[in-house]
């Protein structure tokens, strides 16, 4: 009998296949939504692993809905959905796919600091509008690219993804990191800040950092008081990075220029939030990953995590220790 596992959403054609080879999946079935917590742990009793997203809240009490559970595996590079500790405290190992999406973020990570830039969607609403009746001299007027300055904020990999991308603009770079990057300083020219350092000197700001209780809120009225007029935030990395009524108020009174996003907290946005009252923002959602290839790609990382774990093999991609 092929071990029984519940998987939060449907996959790519070719990791379907694969997961059907090794395994019994039970699927929640919704593109539209995400699988309720309550509905996972309902199905969860009986299985042996859990394939799971970023949508999925997988706690401690849901890891005992499964006693037999031997492997959780994520579909994407971020686990803050999981409570990492307290699987490892119970011998599950826990695995993501790093590497695979890091181009493919990075390119929109500068998608939208172009975008921002050059107030492309602002452009579209324009035209859309149907107020576009003359070439303007002034028109929609935006700020360079080329020759600014760049602050990452978070140098792992896609931030220096990221880099070497602003490298071919002619950017300077900046980064901030808990640990000095000497690597990247030598490779991409990048030069260290703290991080009050870094937000003062920029003129965009790309963060690229995990979620976690240190960096959850991290930048907050205090931060945006020390960015330029000029500023463009980005963030693919998670919402709640950013304290939102922060981002609203700074937008708002134009203590910065414009803020490009692709997570937001909370997140999804509803239609009728605040922030998308206003002019100076881009929101995307949540889609820096979703190339055909690359979310194919994850899939099949996240099924080979899966594998292993149901066949008591270390993991490929692991994020914990289970001894
Ligand atoms: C996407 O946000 C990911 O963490 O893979």
């Amino acid at each position: 009998m092929k071990p029984e596992v519940y998987i939060t959403r449907r996959l790519p054609a070719a990791a379907m296949k694969r997961l059907q080879e090794f395994c019994q999946p039970e699927i929640w079935d919704s593109d539209e939504l995400a699988a309720p917590y309550e509905e996972m742990r309902a199905r969860l009793p009986g299985k042996a692993g859990l394939l799971c997203l970023l949508t999925d809240r997988v706690d401690a009490a849901l890891m005992d809905a499964a006693p037999g559970l031997k492997v959780i595996s994520q579909c994407a590079v971020g686990y803050d959905n999981i409570d990492v500790a307290a699987a490892t405290a119970r011998g599950i190992p826990v695995g993501n796919t790093p590497g695979a999406l890091t181009e493919t973020t990075a390119d929109f990570a500068f998608a939208l600091l172009m975008a921002g830039a050059r107030r492309i969607v602002e452009g579209m609403d324009y035209v859309r509008g149907g107020h576009w009746k003359t070439w303007g001299l002034q028109l929609l007027l935006g700020q360079d690219i080329y020759g600014a300055t760049l602050g990452i904020v978070g140098l792992g990999r896609i931030g220096a993804a990221v880099a070497r991308r602003a490298r071919g603009f002619n950017m300077r770079l900046l980064y901030h990191n808990r640990q000095r990057h000497p690597e990247y300083e030598a490779e991409l020219g990048i030069e260290y800040r703290p991080l009050d350092e870094l937000l003062a000197e920029s003129d965009f700001i790309s963060l690229h950092l995990n979620l976690t209780a240190q960096s959850r809120g991290l930048i907050g009225e205090r931060e945006f008081n020390l960015m330029k007029p000029n500023a463009v935030l980005v963030n693919t990395a998670r919402g709640g990075v950013v304290q939102t009524e922060a981002l609203y108020n700074a937008l708002k009174a134009g203590r910065i220029a414009h803020a490009a996003l692709d997570v937001t907290d909370p997140e999804p946005l509803p239609a009728d939030h605040k922030l998308l009252t206003l002019p100076n923002i881009t929101i995307a959602p949540h889609i820096a990953s979703a190339s055909t290839e690359t979310r194919s790609r994850i899939a099949m990382m996240a099924v080979e995590n899966l594998e292993a774990g149901l066949q008591g093999r270390p993991l490929p991609w692991p994020v914990n220790w289970v001894g």
